[in-house]
């Protein structure tokens, strides 16, 4: 077995046939999605409708209604405990939802489809700790991603072809880390390793990309830095970023784009930043504590 061979072994589960079916977006409509394709005609690549998850009878999110428009960059901000990472755990597929409904553009209901079925469909998600092949080099660990996607995959021979190679470099100057190509990933600094993960993240071409508290525990610079990476990925994929650094959420909405404010598992209030900013409710549940 070369080397090459000895790293594709983190390849995901192959989806069962019952995993497939439910790929196939609503049974019984006859219309058949190719995998990973979402119909994004109606301009939402994601809609959430009075979703409810309990735990032990405590309502971590109620009835929370949300939708994203495609190519949009959401920013959800809220209090401790409010149900953000419960909401993603909910669109990725890793928590059920008690009720409500769950879609990716018009046709797939994430509700029914497993977790690793849901990673297929062009979902992507940063968790808040960086993951990263911490003893591989940089470069490698964006061709590693890039051999998790099926649609790569398929094209993949022994070597890299000169796609894949361009693809690459197109992502580690898009992330700034061109001359860190060949360091190894453990030796990145914090605010490093996040991009890299975000680049290993796009090798996968999501169409839509969460990011959970993707700032905490970086510097103001590599905050920026990371505001600046989000901005030019604006349009090219949908992006939900839940974030506490108010200006992080401000150099990522602008004047006029939309933020959501959750608080006790609903929406409290939506709107431009600087008009929830005076909202009364969210003052008082948020921003003034
Ligand atoms: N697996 C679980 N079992 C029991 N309770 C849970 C579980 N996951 C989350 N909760 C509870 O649900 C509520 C919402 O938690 P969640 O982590 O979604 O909040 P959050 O908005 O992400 O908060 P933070 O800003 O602190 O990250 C919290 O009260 C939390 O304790
Ligand atoms: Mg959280």
């Amino acid at each position: 077995m070369t080397a090459h061979h000895a790293l594709i072994v983190d390849l995901p589960p192959i989806p069962s046939a019952e995993e497939h079916t439910n790929l196939n977006g609503v049974a019984g409509l006859g219309h058949v999605l190719a995998p990973g394709e979402i119909d994004m005609s109606h301009g939402t690549i994601l809609y959430l409708e009075d979703v409810t998850v309990s735990f032990d009878g405590f309502r971590a999110l109620n009835k929370l209604t949300l939708s994203i428009d495609v190519g949009e960059l959401r920013c959800v901000i809220g209090p401790n405990g409010a149900g953000k990472t419960t909401m993603m755990d909910v669109i990725t597929g890793k928590t059920r939802p008690d009720g409500g409904k769950v879609f990716l553009g018009q046709t797939l209901d994430l509700a029914r489809m497993s977790e690793p079925v849901i990673a297929r469909t062009g979902i992507g998600r940063k968790f808040q700790k960086p993951t990263v092949f911490e003893n591989h080099p940089v470069w490698e660990n964006l061709e590693l991603a890039m051999k998790t996607d099926k649609r790569w995959f398929a094209s993949l021979r022994a070597r890299l072809d000169r796609q894949a190679q361009l693809r690459i470099e197109e992502i580690l100057e898009l992330i700034r880390l061109q001359h860190q190509a060949t360091r190894l990933a453990g030796e990145l600094s914090h605010g490093q390793k996040q991009r890299l993960e975000i680049g290993m993240l796009l090798m996968q071409q999501p169409a839509l990309l969460l990011l959970d508290e993707p700032a905490a525990g970086m510097t103001d610079h590599e905050t920026m830095e990371l505001a600046e990476l989000l901005n030019k990925l604006r349009g090219s994929c949908s992006m939900m970023v839940v974030e506490h650094d108010m200006e992080f959420v401000a150099a990522l909405a602008g004047d006029s784009g939309k933020v959501t404010v959750m608080a006790e598992g609903s929406v409290l209030a939506e709107g431009t930043l600087d008009g929830v900013k005076r909202d009364d409710a969210v003052i008082e549940s948020y921003l003034g504590r």
